[in-house]
């Protein structure tokens, strides 16, 4: 059987485990996984915010994952199907807060949406992290 490629994209902040279980299922729908991280400068434009780690850092912590072959830099959204046709996917994953939205892609591979892990988000993980205020006693 020929090999299978899969690509899927993400900013991968504060990994989390709604972010593992994903690339983990992602993995397991092929022979070999390819992830596009998106650059700091594009998660400005896209959620307001730069990420709290670099886009180096954040391309290390993802290749370090025993599920993952391949990283790269996503440099803009426009460029998805460039990126699917440059590495040759044969599958795009998504989760499926994005359902729906990258269906043009049907056109030149398979394209799948999972589940997303429910209750936890890295923007949820900074808001919480936020609102711990120590108090003056736990300095005591
Ligand atoms: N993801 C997931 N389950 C979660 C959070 C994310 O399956 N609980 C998936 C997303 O659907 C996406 C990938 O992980 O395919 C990367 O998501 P990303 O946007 O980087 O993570 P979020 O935690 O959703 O980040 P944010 O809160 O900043 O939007």
């Amino acid at each position: 059987m020929p090999m299978k490629t899969i690509i899927t994209f993400g900013t991968y902040d504060l990994l989390h485990i709604g972010h593992v279980r994903l690339l983990q299922r992602a993995a397991k729908l092929g022979d070999k996984l390819i992830v596009g991280v998106s650059c700091s400068d594009l998660n400005l434009s896209k959620k307001g915010r730069a990420p709290v780690y670099t886009t180096q850092d954040r391309m290390d912590i993802i290749s370090a994952l025993a599920c993952v072959d391949e990283v790269f830099v996503e440099k803009s959204l426009e460029l998805k199907g460039d990126y699917i046709k440059q590495f040759g996917a044969d599958v795009l994953v998504m989760g499926d807060d994005w359902e729906g939205r990258f269906d043009q892609f049907k056109d030149i591979c398979e394209v799948v949406y999972l589940p997303r892990t429910q209750g936890i988000s890295t923007t949820e993980l900074i808001e919480e992290i936020a609102d711990i205020n120590p108090t003056p006693e736990s300095h005591t």
